[in-house]
């Protein structure tokens, strides 16, 4: 929580935030890979949890770079090309982790298509908000994951993947405080609003998706809503301040 809460000056500067993924590339070749060839096992309900999120992590981000180019920050646009980046490494990673475990990755699933759709129709702004129901549900899905799996090779990576989604978020939010700065009162209010619509209906169909898998971390659908709920009521402020 205090990393999602972190990084809310009101700056328009993204220099932090390239030079925060870089950092982190440079941390990564340091520390390496998991060691793949220690394997890993996971239930069945888990691989097809697993397989799914890795689909989601795996999209081009072409979409988003051209439209932060668009926008004409040079700063922000070299933060995203980082942020994508780091997005793919997630998916590698699931990836290598599925094929730890003898399993395949699968080539799409309809939450990613409508996803990947819904995100393309939209301004920079708007994409914004919906990947962010992306990271905040990938917020709590990883820490369930990394804390309830009980595979060593799989609590790495969900930790390693997790850490990156920590940064994400206040990286995103800072962007929209810029992009909801010149906006009016009510036009704000009322993006709330459909906001926390959207990550009702989000963390509906997640925690359906993905019940098997959740109840074998331990946690109930409705605790796993509450938990994305939690979350979000921290970053719907810091994103799109009311006052
Ligand atoms: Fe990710
Ligand atoms: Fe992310």
């Amino acid at each position: 929580m205090s990393t999602v809460q972190a990084g809310v000056g009101h700056s328009s500067d993204f220099t932090r935030w390239t030079s925060e993924f870089e950092a982190k590339v440079t941390a990564r070749a340091a520390a390496g890979d998991p060691d793949w060839s220690r394997g890993a096992r996971l239930e069945p309900a888990v691989v097809r949890s697993v397989q799914r999120f890795q689909v989601g992590e795996s999209g081009d981000g072409a979409n988003l770079i051209g439209k932060a180019d668009r926008a004409g920050d040079p700063e922000y646009s070299a933060a995203v090309r980082l942020f994508i980046a780091e997005e793919r490494n997630h998916a590698r990673m699931l990836g290598l982790l599925l094929e730890a475990a003898g399993q395949p990755t699968i080539s799409g699933h309809w939450t990613d298509a409508v996803f990947v759709r819904l995100r393309r129709a939209l301004g920079l702004r708007v994409e914004l908000m919906v990947l962010m129901l992306a990271e905040v549900v990938a917020l709590r899905y990883y820490r369930a994951l990394r804390d309830g799996c009980g595979d060593p090779l799989t609590t790495q990576v969900a930790g390693l993947i997790l850490a990156d989604e920590q940064r994400h978020v206040p990286f995103h939010c800072q962007r929209l405080r810029v992009a909801f700065a010149a906006t009016s009162r009510p036009a704000r209010l009322f993006a709330v609003a459909v906001w926390w619509s959207l990550i009702l209906g989000v963390a509906v169909v997640v925690a359906a998706d993905h019940g098997a898998a959740l109840r074998q971390f331990g946690l109930g659908r409705t605790d796993f809503m509450r938990g994305v709920f939690g979350l979000f009521a921290v970053i719907v402020p810091s994103a799109i301040p009311l006052r």
